[in-house]
């Protein structure tokens, strides 16, 4: 597309860049190089430079420079890939001087985006997001070119250049934002129409390769792609499911979080999310053999409190436990499973249900002018949602009443509500 995607195998030099007072973790290096092992390179080496301040032509100054070609030359190395951002000046001086192909964490994800995004929507999203990247690096990259700016009222070959690779990226980045505006206005019809069908959707979400996809196939019993790499769901997929065979739920799995996501990518990333943020009820699962999992824990509820996905209620799911040696079943809200094995599937689809059948739901309820009691006890419980009279002087409301709610109603004090038509079933 705008930059060639790397081939798979080659042999990779990784470079761990510190800047400032930045730390350096070593999951964060691993994640890297899970990342560059999704993508299908081959890491051979590892090494790290820290420096005060990136240096303006290379990054990582001479010294530096001159160990990695050495050690590229003496492995035959085919790429350097960074965990550092770099100018477009900066990566083309790197290239010349190492005379390999250099590639950003950024791009290494773009491209890892790229190869997955499966529905018309992802390929969109990636498609603005790599244009981006390309116009913030283009825009750089041509400035050393100004240089061949001519005399008075003549501009340069490099600024002429510019100007014209500018154009074309912005007619391009337009016409892309409207074909995405379109598919997702489409898409928000398809979801109001499920809104209004009533059925309640559980969202998978949670940190990359942590077995969504391998427990929402084994919840579904469908075909979705699951494998051993990063991201190996881009586009949200959605299923209509018997939750416990009794109760009809649609079941969302969502693009996995990754911590310091590049900005480029934030918006598509959170697109995709689309389907968390409507969701009545979140299934957070986790890898439960992961060493960070403390502060992974913590950057996923960052994230759902950016797309304001906060309030909505969440189950706490470890998965892998196979991997721990743990018992599967539910033991202080949590629901610990191993989705590869099937184990421990139908107590968390217990689980579940009875989680949605304590949510409140929404209920259309006609008083009579003699039940204003009922009424304002619906206001005490903070339940009323919208009011409306009829000609009649009958009070029509919308109402979300939790189970308890329901029957304090029902007991106490004989008002009988029926349920919502589709979960009727419960
Ligand atoms: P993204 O799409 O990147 O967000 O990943 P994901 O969270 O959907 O993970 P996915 O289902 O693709 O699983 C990632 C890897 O973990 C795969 O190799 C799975 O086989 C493996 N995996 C999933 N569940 C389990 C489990 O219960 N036990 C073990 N040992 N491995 C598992």
């Amino acid at each position: 597309m705008f930059f060639d995607r790397p081939e798979k195998g080659l042999k990779t030099l990784l470079l761990i860049v510190r800047i400032g007072n930045s730390a350096y973790h070593e999951h964060d290096v691993e994640e890297l190089r899970e990342l560059a092992d999704s993508a299908g390179l081959s890491v051979e080496f590892t090494e790290s430079v820290a420096r005060h301040a990136a240096h303006p032509a290379t990054c990582i100054g001479r010294g530096k420079l001159q160990d990695l070609a050495d050690t590229i030359r003496s492995r035959n190395l085919d790429l350097l890939l960074l965990d550092h951002e770099l100018t477009a000046t900066q990566q083309r001086n790197l290239e010349v001087e190492l005379n390999v192909r250099v590639l950003t964490r950024t791009e290494l994800i773009l491209h890892i985006f790229e190869a997955r995004a499966r529905t018309y929507e992802g390929k969109l999203q990636v498609e603005l997001a790599m244009l981006s990247h390309a116009q913030s690096h283009l825009v750089r990259g041509w400035t050393h070119l100004d240089r061949q700016r001519g005399g008075v009222n003549l501009r340069g070959v490099g600024e002429k250049q510019l100007a014209i690779d500018k154009y074309l990226l912005q007619q391009r980045i337009s016409t892309t934002r409207s074909r995405l505006e379109k598919v997702q206005r489409r898409r928000t019809q398809q979801r109001r129409k499920r809104m209004r069908s009533r059925i309640p959707t559980v969202a998978l979400v949670g940190y990359t390769n942590t077995g969504k996809s391998t427990l929402f196939n084994a919840l579904t019993r469908s075909m979705v792609y699951a494998d051993d790499r990063l991201f190996a769901t881009l586009d949200p997929t959605v299923r209509q499911l018997d939750l416990a065979g009794r109760y009809q739920v649609l079941l969302a799995d969502t693009v996995g979080f990754i911590k310091d996501l590049p900005m480029d990518l934030v918006a598509a990333f959170k697109a995709t999310l689309e389907e968390a943020t409507n969701a009545d009820l979140l299934v957070h699962v986790m890898d439960a053999s992961a060493a960070n999992l403390d502060e992974v824990q913590s950057s996923v509820e960052k994230v759902l409190a950016e797309i304001g996905a906060e309030s909505i209620p969440k189950i706490a799911v470890y998965n892998k436990t196979d991997l721990t040696n743990e018992c599967t079943g539910i033991r202080q809200g949590a629901a610990y499973v191993s989705a590869k094995h099937s184990d421990g599937l139908d107590e968390l689809q217990e689980h579940v249900l009875r989680k949605l059948q304590g949510l409140p739901r929404k209920y259309c309820i006609e008083l009579e002018p003699t039940e204003g009691k009922i009424r304002s006890m619906l206001y005490q419980m903070h339940a009323v949602e919208a009011e409306s009279y009829s000609e009649d002087g009958r009070a029509l409301l919308t109402v979300n009443l939790a189970r308890e709610q329901v029957q304090e109603l029902e007991s106490r004090h004989g008002f009988c509500l029926h349920a919502p038509q589709s979960q009727s079933t419960i």
